[in-house]
């Protein structure tokens, strides 16, 4: 097909998706109400793809959202369509207060779902002003990622959290400000909690659910969960070849080459026998991570999902890592007596993996093209879960195989991706609203049930699975290996040399 006609089957493909998941609105359930005004910082997929959840799920006017973002990527024209406001500036450390101040006060919401704008400095601002914040992410000002002159434990997303979460003591009862709250960061942490509950009554545990962080902290520990993986295998694909010189991927190019960028990070377990060889403890903050001496971009590990079965991850570093290995840490006195090990395990969409090799074979150095997939992809699922493992029955895949097919059919505007990244997103805006005084918080910190309530008619089959799968199935048979056969969870076993 020629090129031109190949762009205008994709764009016709989408937006007989979008006049399809155009349901009655009666069918739309407004969660809750919401009267201030809300900026969104950034407009790229995540912003184009929460805009008209917002708009189904929350009794309010477009007129009350305006959008601030440096680039038009076509955004201008639908968002005044909607009838919201595009502001086209970029945000900076010089222009922040002077261009969001004037436009949030009390009671306002600020949605950022940019890059290269520091969360801590929207965070700070909005607590002075009184406004409610969400991120996916916590963003530094450009530069933070990579920084040269910073050591690379100030670059690590440990760095970032603990910088975030010292906030909390100088704005402790302020607006609430929900930190990190996508579908990874986020959404995942709510399915923890639910897979372990899920556990607990498949293993013959009968528990109520805790309503601590020590209650879950114990229950995790009665379970015998030494590791959680953030399992994740995108199959989405565009019949367009990734070119020369080009990264594609179905979410953010420029904050999936930041992150990858970062050192490969996890929450470190207290099961785990040997620190790695390049593995580096922090001097500071709570300890519960470890990082590697090497990006993430090339660094892999053996996880497991029911649809793809074995495969190879990279740990890119992420806020869940973290925050759910401190969240589960218990301790005796200052010593920690359990945590579990906690890492992403991501295999992104074949054409990422492409593109992640050929930046990798150029130290790093980002291609001067991106192609974002949307409305191009063919077909393909985006299989997001969390995998338990050390527990009674083994290991325990809990999460969303979303499709593109079904995703397109849900929501205007988005992939199977995005739309993960979206509900957590809504959930985390009306669970601010609801609870709107709860300064700080993590997600591992909300109500995973409220936030699994609206999340759960945007993620397709929402599945749990047992497996009898370890890191150690099928290995030093040909060749010699350096394996632990006595414990199969230890974080060697799952390494890829
Ligand atoms: N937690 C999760 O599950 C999850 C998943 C996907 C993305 N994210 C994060 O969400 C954020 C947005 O992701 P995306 O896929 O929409 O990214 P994107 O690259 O598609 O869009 C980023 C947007 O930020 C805007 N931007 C860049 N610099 C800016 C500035 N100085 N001021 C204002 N706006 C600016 C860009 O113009 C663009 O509109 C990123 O931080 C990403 O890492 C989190």
């Amino acid at each position: 097909m020629a090129k031109t006609a190949k762009k205008a089957a994709g764009q016709a493909r989408a937006k007989a998706a979008r006049k399809a998941a155009r349901p009655a609105k009666a069918a739309y359930r407004k969660h809750t109400a919401f009267g201030g005004r809300m900026v969104m910082i950034g407009f790229g997929s995540i912003g184009q793809g929460v805009l008209p959840l917002i708009l189904r799920h929350i009794d309010m006017k477009p007129s009350q959202i305006t959008v601030i973002s440096p680039e038009d990527r076509g955004g201008g024209a639908e968002l005044a369509k909607f009838g919201v406001t595009f502001v086209r500036k970029r945000l900076t450390q010089d222009n922040l207060s002077q261009v969001l101040g004037k436009r949030i006060g009390k009671g306002d919401f600020v949605v950022n779902l940019s890059v290269e704008v520091a969360s801590t400095a929207l965070i700070e601002l909005c607590q002075e002003k009184g406004a409610l914040y969400i991120d996916t992410c916590i963003e530094p000002w450009p530069g933070g990622y990579s920084d040269p002159s910073l050591s690379v434990s100030h670059r690590s997303n440990y760095a970032l959290r603990d910088r975030a979460l010292a906030l909390r003591d100088k704005f402790k009862g302020g607006p609430t400000a929900v930190i990190a709250h996508g579908a990874n960061p986020g959404l995942v942490s709510h399915f923890v909690k639910r897979a372990m509950l899920n556990i607990a009554k498949d293993t013959g545990h009968a528990v109520a659910t805790p309503t601590t962080r020590q209650g879950w902290g114990e229950l995790a520990r009665d379970l015998g969960i030494k590791v959680i993986h953030i399992a994740e295998r995108d199959t989405q694909v565009s019949a367009k070849p990734k070119e020369v010189g080009e990264f594609v991927n179905t979410w953010s190019i420029d904050g999936f080459v930041s992150e990858g960028g970062q050192p490969a990070e996890m929450g470190w377990g207290t099961h785990e026998k040997t620190l790695p060889r390049d593995g580096v403890r922090h001097d500071f903050g709570c300890d519960a991570a470890i990082y590697l001496n090497r990006p993430g971009l090339h660094t892999r590990v053996r996880t497991w999902t029911p649809k793809e079965g074995p495969f190879q991850g990279f740990i890119i570093t992420h806020n869940e890592a973290i925050s759910l290995a401190d969240y589960f840490t218990l301790r005796n006195g200052k010593r920690a007596s359990y945590r579990p090990t906690v890492h992403y395990a991501y295999h992104p969409c074949d054409q990422a993996i492409m593109s992640m090799h050929e930046i990798v074979g150029k130290n790093l150095v980002q291609q001067k093209r991106q192609r974002l997939i949307v409305d191009e992809i063919e077909s393909g699922i985006d299989e997001l879960g969390v995998l338990l493992m050390g527990h009674a029955k083994g290991a325990y895949w809990y999460g969303s195989q979303l499709s593109i097919d079904e995703a397109r059919k849900l929501a205007p505007y988005n992939n199977a991706t995005s739309l993960q990244v979206c509900a957590p997103v809504l959930s985390g805006i009306i669970w601010a609203l609801e609870n709107p005084q709860a300064g700080l918080v993590e997600a591992d910190e909300m109500d995973f049930e409220r936030n699994l309530e609206i999340c759960m008619p945007y993620l397709g089959p929402v599945v749990g699975r047992y497996s009898d799968w370890t890191p150690l199935q099928g290995r030093g048979q040909l060749f010699p290996e350096d394996i632990d056969e006595n414990d199969p969870w230890q974080f060697r076993n799952f390494r890829v040399a």
